[in-house]
């Protein structure tokens, strides 16, 4: 059955090489999936050799670990291994009919990034990005070709989770969106469409509900009264766990993001501004027991 609002499927384009940009988590993770579901050529690129090289390491370990699970045979992990590469050189895209980019969540940069991009591409490849919060039509404004630009916004753990947002901007045509949607599927992925909206769906309702436990700390609350109280609602993860997952500067972009759309409902912690300026992406350690406290450096914060 074709997902709400997708068009038709007749329409999409197949893809034989993907682009990433960013090297950091995500984008590794990314790769990979691409790697293992659409077994095309993926390159990833990012601003430095050590990035790109941690990236390319990153999936070659995670393929390592499959074939010691043996979920994959020996010779499938060096295929799967031969399909991905590292450039730092975005001319490395030539030939790609799909690139994403996970770059540092900022329009300008993000802007950058696909004015580059678009460089090196065919007029049709498609530019997708896995923004968590930014405008996609604004993304798309300053190209040659916007309606190639496409929302494709995934959830951490990249392999784990099955939401995929698919977000139209303005100017995306139909054979985007639908190939868009053929390669949500291939990457067995649960997707829906929605509306280029400040933090689209998830994040809106998901930095609802982060900011209200954050600013529940902000007014005093211990980390762990917030965080354990939560636990009778049955998340499969804890608050603050989650803001580990999902990287502290991370949520903060798009905390801010939605301030900016929405000021009355919306609100940037202190709290979560200290952790991103002294570096903290957890409020949690682990002692060698595997007993977990809050990071006594976050208290002094
Ligand atoms: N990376 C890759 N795989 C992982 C993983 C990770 N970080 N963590 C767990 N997994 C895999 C495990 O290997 C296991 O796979 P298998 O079944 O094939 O062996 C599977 O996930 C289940 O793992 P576990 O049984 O160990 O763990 P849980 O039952 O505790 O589930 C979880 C782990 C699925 C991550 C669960 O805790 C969960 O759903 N957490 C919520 C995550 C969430 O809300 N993500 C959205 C964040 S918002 C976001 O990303 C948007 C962005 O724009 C900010």
């Amino acid at each position: 059955k074709r997902p709400a609002g997708a068009p038709d499927k007749s329409l999409a384009r197949k893809v034989t090489k993907v682009g990433v940009v960013g090297a950091g988590l995500m984008a590794s993770q990314m790769a990979l999936l691409f790697i293992r579901r659409l077994h095309v050529p993926v390159v990833l690129t990012d601003i430095d050799q050590a990035r790109v090289d941690k990236g390319v390491g990153y999936v070659h370990s995670e393929i390592d670990k499959l074939a010691s699970k043996k979920r994959i045979s020996p010779d499938e992990a060096n295929r799967l291994k031969a399909l991905v590469s590292g450039s730092l050189d975005k001319a490395a895209f030539s030939d790609a009919d799909f690139v994403i980019e996970a770059v540092f969540e900022d329009l300008g940069v993000k802007q950058q990034v696909f004015a580059e991009v678009e460089e090196h591409v065919s007029p049709e490849a498609i530019l997708a990005t896995n923004t968590s919060s930014l405008s996609i039509t604004d993304m798309a404004s300053k190209l040659k070709h916007p309606e190639r630009v496409v929302g494709f916004h995934f959830f951490n753990p990249v392999a784990v989770m099955p939401l995929l947002e698919i977000v139209r901007a303005e100017q995306t045509d139909d054979a985007t969106l639908a190939t868009a949607f053929s390669i949500g599927k291939q990457l067995k992925k649960s997707s829906v469409l929605v509306k280029d909206a400040p933090a689209f769906v998830v994040n809106r309702l998901l930095t609802r509900f982060m900011g209200e436990v954050i600013k529940s700390v902000d007014e005093g609350t211990s980390f762990e009264v917030a965080d354990k109280a939560t636990e009778p609602l049955g998340l499969p993860m804890s608050p603050m766990i989650l803001l580990q997952l999902v990287g502290s500067a991370v949520a903060l972009h798009v905390s801010e993001t939605m301030h900016g759309a929405f000021p009355d409902r919306f609100s940037v912690s202190e709290n979560m501004k200290k952790f991103v300026a002294a570096g903290k992406g957890a409020v949690w350690q682990w002692d060698s027991t595997g007993a977990q406290t809050v990071d006594p450096e976050v208290l002094a914060l």
